[in-house]
């Protein structure tokens, strides 16, 4: 299957645009990133704050529509319109071609085509029946901007994915194609090697579209006692209960640990 043509040129432009006006490639790319995970969640005070540090009073010269906080909105008028024609990770593509240009972030995720055909040898969507109230669990625990996960999900929307990445920027773009790809799913901020957990977003889907929300700092410790167990011996089994009041998977011991690489397996209950 060839990958999607995506074209990002007109985002990239849009954000060269802003770039012109004197702040880095990575910082445009950060804020950009962080407005649409802030919108999305409704949190206004946060995203205000981003807006003011564009407002300058120079940045008031340029005409409505023009504006920083205008081209952003742009940008992300744009994204969705990519998305909607591609079905694809355009936010990765954008951030692979943006950040080409600076010295400060890059790098390359595996290619659409690569990741549809990782997920069929890897036998990922599982066929097996499941009870009621099960869901399949797809974890990517190194998952850059999501995109293994969305593929997989174009294939199996209604299981429940899993991406941890230590690199916050990545850990919010795969929170922000969950979202956008109305995906039920968690994205980790967090190094994958040693259980860590620093922030985790969880998405879910609705008929309406996808919802994202930041987890709470006990909600994010029950995730984790939940998907890595391993890493709390002193998880008695009461913690652990706590889990269905949150929503979280609750994994087998047996299937937790298999976390080196796309890795599939059931949940008792989510
Ligand atoms: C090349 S990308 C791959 C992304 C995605 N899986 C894909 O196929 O497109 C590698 C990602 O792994 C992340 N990474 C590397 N080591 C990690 C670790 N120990 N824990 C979490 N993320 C890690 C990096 O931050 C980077 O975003």
């Amino acid at each position: 299957m060839p990958s999607p043509q995506i074209d990002t040129d007109p985002i990239v432009s849009i954000l060269n645009q802003i770039q012109q006006r004197g702040h880095s490639a990575y910082t445009i790319f950060e804020d950009w990133v962080e407005l649409m995970l802030l919108g999305l969640q409704r949190r206004d005070d946060p995203y205000l704050e981003i807006v003011d540090d564009y407002s300058e009073p120079r940045d008031m010269d340029h005409s409505e529509g023009e504006r920083t906080v205008d081209l952003f909105a742009n940008a992300f008028g744009q994204l969705q319109k990519q998305m909607s024609e591609t079905n694809a990770d355009v936010l990765g593509a954008v951030y692979e071609a943006f950040g080409m240009s600076s010295d400060n972030f890059g790098q390359h995720f595996t290619p659409h085509n690569v990741c549809e055909t990782m997920i069929e040898i890897t036998h990922t969507v599982d066929e097996q029946p499941r009870n009621e109230g099960e869901q399949q669990v797809v974890i990517d625990p190194a998952c850059g901007s999501g995109r293994m996960l969305l593929c997989a999900g174009h294939r199996i929307p209604e299981a429940v994915f899993v991406g941890q990445d230590k690199d916050p920027l990545c850990t919010k773009m795969t929170a922000l194609n969950l979202c956008f790809f109305n995906l039920d799913g968690y994205a980790i901020l967090g190094d994958s090697l040693t259980l860590e957990y620093c922030r985790v977003w969880q998405t879910n889907y609705s008929p309406l579209g996808g919802a994202v929300r930041e987890l709470d700092d006990e909600q994010v410790q029950t995730l984790r006692k939940n998907l890595a167990p391993e890493a709390d011996t002193n998880t008695s089994e009461d913690d652990v209960g706590v889990a269905d009041s949150v929503g979280t998977p609750s994994i087998p011991d047996d299937t937790a640990t298999e976390q080196q690489s796309l890795t599939v397996f059931q949940t008792e209950d989510i």
